[in-house]
């Protein structure tokens, strides 16, 4: 169980990092800003209101059994200083459970001035003092996701080297405030480029941002990278196998990744859960990898489970038996055992 006294006690950050990553679990995403939940909601017909957002990271977090396959759940600002029903607040509810509290930390994008197309990721303002907050509410890790557009001409070597040096100076931040960085730069899977491009746009994000990193004297071993797969846009007419994208992704890190870093956990970006599973499971089937290549899903994880609620209390059972099932199927897949059949089991 974690400690969540007001003065948390000096954690070793390289441990942390690995307990993120163990061979069986991974992260749940759960850091949906106002705006994206409204999406998520909109999705099901829910309305949008501070207690309907409370409710269902509720139903999420007292999921039981969760810990089984989750070892740590990433939280919005608002989300980190609610309550369960019984008063409980969440991140105390999750370290209960062996469940770690991390907290995203970046205040979104804005457009990029003098680059159409591209954004920035806003917040570190104000971001060391935020952070002394959040340690003191019981997150021992931070998030901070910079957004790359492929598309024509973009993206900008501006864009990624303006947004890995945001990346580079939260995660000095957070390691300075005891708190594991998870660096999140995201290249796009919306838009019709093919396979080639999102290798080459993923290089070139990788190569910036470990020298970015480096600049800024940040402790490779101290942070978990979180980032794409490599796979073609969704709307590219030339899709691909799971293999052909696991083989793509590991080679990728091979070039670029430090083998210090702890651990690599992927996004979904808009895979469907069964995409995003398979593709998992395809990666861990590659056995050479120097790092646990692990995940930490948003939508993937998330998806069943808010469908199958739809705002209806009377549907949470259901709903957490959705998401356990999910959560037991990604950690298979974390683990190279996955296979498609399990789905209907
Ligand atoms: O920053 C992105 C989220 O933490 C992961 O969400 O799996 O739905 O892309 P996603």
């Amino acid at each position: 169980m974690l400690n969540l006294e007001i003065e948390m006690p000096v954690q070793d950050l390289n441990n942390v990092a690995r307990l993120l990553v163990p061979p069986s679990k991974g992260i749940l995403a759960a850091d949906e800003s106002l705006g994206t939940i409204q999406k998520r909601f909109d999705s099901v017909s829910i309305e949008n209101n501070k207690e309907n957002r409370r409710s269902y990271r509720e139903l999420l977090f007292s999921t039981p059994g969760l810990e089984e396959y989750i070892s740590g759940v990433i939280f919005f600002d608002e989300t980190i200083k609610q309550k369960d029903s019984n008063g409980k607040s969440f991140p105390q509810l999750l370290s209960e459970k062996g469940i770690m509290p991390g907290i995203k930390v970046d205040m979104g994008k804005i457009d990029l001035p003098n680059f159409p197309g591209e954004v920035i990721t806003e917040g570190l303002d104000g971001l060391s003092s935020r952070l002394k907050e959040y340690s003191s509410l019981g997150a021992v890790f931070t998030k901070w996701r910079a957004e790359i557009n492929i598309g024509d001409k973009i993206p900008s070597l501006n864009c990624i080297s303006t947004n890995s040096e945001a990346l580079a100076r939260f995660a000095a931040l957070s390691q300075e405030a005891g708190l594991v960085p998870m660096v999140e730069p995201e290249t796009m899977m919306k838009g019709n480029h093919d396979i080639d491009r999102a290798r080459e746009v993923t290089a070139s994000v990788l190569q910036n941002l470990f020298l970015k990193l480096k600049e800024h004297a940040v402790d490779f071993s101290k942070i978990i990278l979180k980032i794409n797969m490599v796979l073609p846009g969704k709307d590219c007419p030339s899709q691909v196998t799971p293999d052909v994208i696991a083989t793509e992704t590991v080679e990728l890190f091979k070039k670029f990744v430090p083998k210090e870093v702890p651990g690599i956990v992927f996004l979904s970006g808009g895979q469907t859960s069964v995409q995003a599973t398979e593709n998992l499971n395809a990666i861990n089937q590659i056995k050479d990898s120097p790092w646990p290549l692990s995940f930490s899903f948003g939508r993937a994880l998330q998806d069943e489970a808010l469908k199958v609620w739809a705002g209806n209390p009377n549907n949470k059972e259901l709903a957490q038996k959705a998401l356990l099932k999910r959560s037991k199927l990604v950690s298979l897949a974390r683990q190279g055992k996955y296979r498609k059949e399990m789905e209907n089991e």
